[in-house]
């Protein structure tokens, strides 16, 4: 990702959908790099709860996995006093901003979007008549024009986010871009973060896809609040190959070098060299149980005292708003809507 002119303040957003079955992948990808950044100045966590709407979805789900969402975030070291934590729903500028943008963004370059064509594919593959009960949603399509307002609205310098979301961090540079060229200087161009190691962790049971909420088998996925036994269970089964040597080779030996990816990811260092394949595996399970240990505890207090997470996220709003709703002020203005 190419990074941008030094910003003069250093502010930080990411945001995770509110769709369940949170996984190693988001903590290492989107939460930790926020988390270990966040004293280094303004930041925002936030829910992507408007984005949970855009596949087919059940109301009491989506409340309950926001709420979730929201103490996992806490969980993980999200400090409330000094970054805010929101959901996108609750702050109506990004809905407001999201159209805005929309007249800025152009049909061709959301549609090229590798996420919504992969999670389109099936329904649009089909003739209309045979298409399945879920068609493809509009949001689906606008989606990362929602993920731009999300960030824009805030003029954040960097977006910790994993690998799988470079596609739609360019596309908010875009935007960006040409909406400032075309209407005067409105927003702070973003630059990506990625974490140096696993910001694309691998499934474990499938080593060339990525570990994914939605893959079709929980064999792959280390879930955040999975109990230990499951977490060492899952990685004892983990995929490997025939080689029989511990060497860092994505191409021939994807299992192998992802388990020491999210290894050099949990502890900080370059692993050690391993002798064998259950020495290593061994490794592994400590290194995420020793990251997952405080969470899932301080998960289980945070998570029986929703309301204490709704004052929290209420808090987070009002810290927001000004600097939200001065920000779709100066974009109207830009775009010549009456004051
Ligand atoms: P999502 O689950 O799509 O809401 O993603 C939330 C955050 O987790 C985003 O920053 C993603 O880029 C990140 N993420 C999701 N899956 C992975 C993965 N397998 N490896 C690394 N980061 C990931
Ligand atoms: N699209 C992101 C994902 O699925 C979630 C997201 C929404 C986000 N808005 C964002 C991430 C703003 C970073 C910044 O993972």
């Amino acid at each position: 990702m190419t990074a941008t002119a030094a910003p003069t303040v250093t502010t930080r957003l990411t945001g995770l959908q509110p769709t369940g079955g949170l996984h190693l992948g988001n903590l290492l990808g989107g939460i930790r790099p926020l988390v270990e950044s966040q004293y280094a100045g303004p930041s925002i966590a936030m829910i992507a709860d408007l984005h949970a709407l855009t596949m087919e979805h059940d109301p009491a789900k989506v409340r309950a996995a926001s709420l979730e969402l929201a103490a996992v975030l806490l969980a993980a070291g999200v400090d409330p006093q000094h970054t805010a934590l929101i959901a996108n729903s609750q702050v109506p500028e990004h809905s407001e901003l999201h159209y805005l943008l929309e007249c800025v963004a152009n049909y061709g370059e959301v549609a090229r979007m590798i996420q919504f064509k992969e999670k389109s594919a099936e329904a649009l593959s089909k003739p209309f008549g045979l298409r399945p009960k879920s068609p493809v949603r509009l949001s689906l399509l606008t989606y990362p024009v929602l993920m731009a307002a999300d960030i824009l609205l805030y003029d954040i310098a960097f977006v910790p986010v994993g690998e799988d979301q470079n596609q739609h961090l360019e596309l908010a540079r875009t935007i960006a871009t040409r909406f400032n060229a075309r209407y005067g200087t409105t927003f702070t161009v973003p630059a990506g973060v990625r974490p140096e190691k696993a910001a694309r962790v691998m499934d474990l049971a499938e080593p060339t896809r990525k570990m994914s909420k939605s893959s079709p088998s929980a064999a792959g996925r280390i879930g955040l609040l999975d109990p230990p036994e499951v977490v060492r269970r899952t990685i004892a089964r983990a995929v490997t190959d025939g080689v029989g040597e511990v060497r860092d080779d994505p191409e021939n030996q994807p299992g192998i070098s992802n388990l020491l990816g999210i290894l050099a990811a949990c502890t900080g260092e370059p692993p050690r060299a391993f002798t064998s394949y259950g020495e290593l595996k061994r490794e592994v399970t400590d290194a995420v149980e020793a990251l997952l240990a405080p969470i899932r505890a301080r998960y289980a207090s945070l998570s029986a005292d929703p309301a204490y997470l709704r004052s929290v996220l209420a808090e987070g709003k009002t810290r927001v708003r000004p600097v939200a709703s001065e920000t779709v002020r100066r974009t109207r203005a830009a775009l010549g809507l009456l004051d």
